[in-house]
């Protein structure tokens, strides 16, 4: 059976999600990150079973760690130890305490537009002053602009990176990689590595984990079940620290201690067990791509997709459809939502990002709605 094969009317009937719920009835929702997906059954069984039998108590997140592990292990020949990895309550949560504890309160924060729109708005949240090193126009890291940022920023500051990003898709190169650790390295810049995303990289393209350079030893990441299984509801992460070190241990027990049982059990369950539905998704998602590709190029012809390697994302430029908000246009006229490309990036008002997790109907009526409100 499909996972992303969910027929709309029963997506609108079941899903109590902010995804579904947003907008008025009448708008198709293509824009947050929750995927349209059924779910993995060892989750299911996992969380079920939890609760059955009253496991409700507070998190140990030693399982959580090892079958994080073992997963990195198998998929990326990467072995961070679990003994030095701590949970944090999600991704977004334990990244602005990094920050708050790595940068004095006048400090800064180094990031890629466009990037994942909660970055800009959790530097905000934590008083830090963000500087920007915009990737390329190909969406790659750019070593210029990332020193001028690195010079600005000073030592002392935080670069977050979003390894694979949201919303290009683009999977940084290991050679990429090691000249961000080192012009990093050399300004005196911690990088935090949020690869929340890594599990849902294309078959057939290399993953680098940003701790697997030896240049990048001094990192840390930020990694999570919730993007690749669906389990945003079930809200739990692992900060993961490079094998040099050791500043994990500055973040506050009221952080690390914060992690949800249930979720740490689904996450784990996911990890563990979940390899099988993942490839199954994976194989889903790349036929979703190729056909909103293919809807698009009959529908839509001008707007151009991102190629992206990974996410169930796709990055559009809309510049040829001359429209001054191509998202609000799209909500306004066409009763579909994605997402705003100014969220990710100061200069990409003319970009949408739209979620593809869904099934064949819900992107062959968003492709539908989204050419009827450029008629
Ligand atoms: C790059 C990135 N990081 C973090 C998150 C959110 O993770 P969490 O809910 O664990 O904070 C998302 C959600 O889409 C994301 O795309």
């Amino acid at each position: 059976m499909e996972i992303l094969g969910l027929a709309l009317d029963e997506l609108r009937r079941t899903r109590t999600s902010i995804k579904w719920h947003a907008y008025p009835a009448d708008v198709l929702p293509v824009w947050v990150a929750e995927m349209d997906a059924r779910p993995c059954p060892d989750v299911v069984s996992a969380v079920t079973a939890a609760v059955t039998r009253g496991d409700t108590g507070y998190a140990d997140v030693r399982g959580f760690a090892e079958a994080f592990a073992d997963f990195a292990a198998r998929r990326w020949a990467w072995q961070p130890d679990p003994a030095t990895v701590l949970s944090v309550p999600d991704v977004m949560i334990g990244a602005a305490e990094l920050i708050r504890v790595l940068t004095p309160p006048e400090g800064a924060v180094v990031l890629s537009p466009p990037c994942y729109d909660a970055f800009h708005g959790f530097v905000d949240a934590v008083g830090r002053r963000p500087v920007h090193a915009p990737l390329t126009a190909d969406h790659r890291l750019d070593p210029d602009a990332l020193a001028r940022a690195f010079a600005d920023a000073g030592p002392g500051s935080v670069y977050l990176l979003c390894n694979p990003q949201n919303p290009t898709g683009t999977v940084h190169t290991a050679a990429e990689l090691v000249g961000l650790a080192e012009l990093a390295d050399a300004h005196g810049v911690q990088v935090i590595s949020d690869e929340i995303h890594a599990p849902l990289v294309r078959p057939g393209v290399t993953f680098t984990p940003y701790l697997t350079l030896p240049e990048a030893a001094g990192g840390i990441s930020l990694v999570s079940a919730s993007k690749a299984w669906n389990l945003a509801g079930l809200k739990a992460a692992l900060a993961v620290p490079g094998p040099a070190c050791t500043l994990l241990s500055q973040v506050h027990p009221t952080i690390t201690h914060g992690a949800n049982h249930i979720a740490v059990q689904a996450q784990q369950a996911a990890f563990a067990h979940g390899e099988a539905w993942l490839d199954q998704l994976l194989g889903e998602i790349d036929d979703r791509r190729a056909l909103f590709g293919q809807l698009l190029a009959t529908h839509l012809p001008g707007v151009r997709m991102a190629p992206a390697e990974a996410t169930y994302l796709a990055w559009l430029d809309c510049a040829a459809l001359d429209l001054a908000d191509p998202a609000a246009a799209f909500l306004a006229r066409g009763r579909v939502a994605v997402t705003g490309g100014q969220r990710y990036a100061p200069d990409a008002g003319q970009w949408v990002r739209v979620n593809l997790a869904t099934s064949a109907e819900v992107l062959t009526e968003a492709v539908r709605r989204m050419a009827a409100a450029v008629d």
